[in-house]
């Protein structure tokens, strides 16, 4: 392979990579920004997350509260992400850091109907994906499960308790328990 070759398939690697996560964001309403190490942190300690809990991030970007939830000892771990680089990023990290008992799944995360098993969601989303969680998310949880949003607010159900805003990076946190 030449030097013009492999610059070319470079080049259509990331257009690839940036057109897939910018498809998913205008699809999903809610484009991939991250969550900062500090948010991730606050975000674990907001939702009081016990050892052997199940933990789902809704729309897990590149995983990084799925990890950090997994380190604080949730029993098992599920990311749902529709941008397709996002989620195979994912998955390398999954296998290459040996995270036991984590899964990544791709798709939208309003179309999956399993909820009810969580004990705890993370979730950084927009306005709109936020009105169609309370519609189609919410009403599956069991009595006691904690959200966790990043944000964005869902328009009927109060509030239990905020994390105001820190610094930079780290928009309010919002926790739900239902
Ligand atoms: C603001 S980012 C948050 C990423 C990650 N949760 C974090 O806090 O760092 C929102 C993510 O949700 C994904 N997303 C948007 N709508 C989605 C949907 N309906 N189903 C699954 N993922 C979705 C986007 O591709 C993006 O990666």
């Amino acid at each position: 392979m030449n030097y013009f070759t492999l610059e070319l398939v470079g080049l259509l690697v990331v257009l690839f990579v940036l057109s897939g996560v910018a498809w998913a964001g205008v699809r999903g309403g809610a484009p991939w920004v991250p969550t900062s190490r500090k948010g991730v942190e606050k975000a674990l300690q907001l939702a009081r997350l016990q050892a052997g809990e199940t933990v789902y991030d809704v729309g897990c970007g590149d995983g990084r509260t799925m990890w950090a939830a997994h380190r604080a000892g949730a029993g098992r771990v599920v990311g749902i992400e529709l941008a397709l680089p996002l989620w195979g990023l994912c998955q390398l990290r999954r296998v290459l850091g040996r995270y036991a008992n984590t899964e990544v799944r791709w798709g939208n995360a309003f179309a999956q109907g399993d909820y009810a098993e969580a004990d705890v969601l993370f979730v950084f989303l927009m306005t709109e994906p936020m009105q169609e969680f309370e519609r189609v998310v919410w009403p599956q949880l069991k009595t006691g499960t904690r959200v966790v949003s990043h944000a964005f607010t869902m328009p009927n159900v109060p509030v239990r308790e905020t994390v105001p805003f820190v610094k930079w990076g780290h928009a309010p946190l919002y926790l739900y328990v239902k």
